[in-house]
């Protein structure tokens, strides 16, 4: 049995997102925005962000597995689509639902800036104070949360619960 106890609503989430849409449409009003976004996590943040943007954003993919379907657990970390990405002497802004050891963001932009674009920014909904891998953090952080584990608004735990429209934080009886 799991048990779902909610941290951030959708009312907080959402006016945080106007904050931030806000800073971008001045950062990045002389620029070329291309949003990279991360799946499938960052899936509600970068549809409501995107929303909130009033410059003409490119939004572009990648998809990074390392829990899978598998639970907590960490496993390798595989990126797909660099292959496919439009970044070279862009304006990258890169979108990730939460930075916890900091291995998937130290990965991804070490992959794109081979790409080399203009500038490259990173931009996580969620982060936690836990260990970190290196001294990369991400250059913008919605909301500073505690260790535990959290689903929805993107987030999931073995593939369930993205839909939630708040961040719930998840509890196995
Ligand atoms: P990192 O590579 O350790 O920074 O982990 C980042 C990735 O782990 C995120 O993109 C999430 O997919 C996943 N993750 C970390 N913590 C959680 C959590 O509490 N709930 C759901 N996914 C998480
Ligand atoms: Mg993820």
């Amino acid at each position: 049995m799991v048990k779902l106890k909610l941290l951030i609503g959708k009312e907080r989430i959402a006016s945080k997102i106007s904050e931030i849409a806000a800073e971008i449409n001045h950062d990045y009003r002389e620029k070329d925005l291309v949003i990279v976004m991360v799946l499938k996590g960052a899936i509600c943040f970068a549809a409501d962000l995107i929303r909130e943007i009033t410059l003409p954003t490119d939004l572009q993919t990648v998809q990074c597995s390392s829990y899978g379907a598998l639970g907590v657990n960490r496993g390798e970390l595989k990126i797909f689509g660099l292959d496919s990405l439009d970044i070279t002497n862009r304006d990258v802004l890169l979108l990730d639902d939460i930075f916890d050891s900091g291995h998937t963001l130290s990965a991804l932009q070490e992959a794109l800036w081979k790409k080399k674009p203009r500038s490259l920014k990173t931009l996580v909904l969620l982060s936690r104070p836990a260990p970190h891998l290196n001294e990369i953090r991400p250059d913008r952080s919605g909301f500073s949360i505690g260790s535990e584990f959290v689903v929805g608004y993107g987030l999931d735990y073995k593939e369930r619960y993205r839909g939630l429209p708040g961040i719930h934080i998840l509890e196995e009886e």
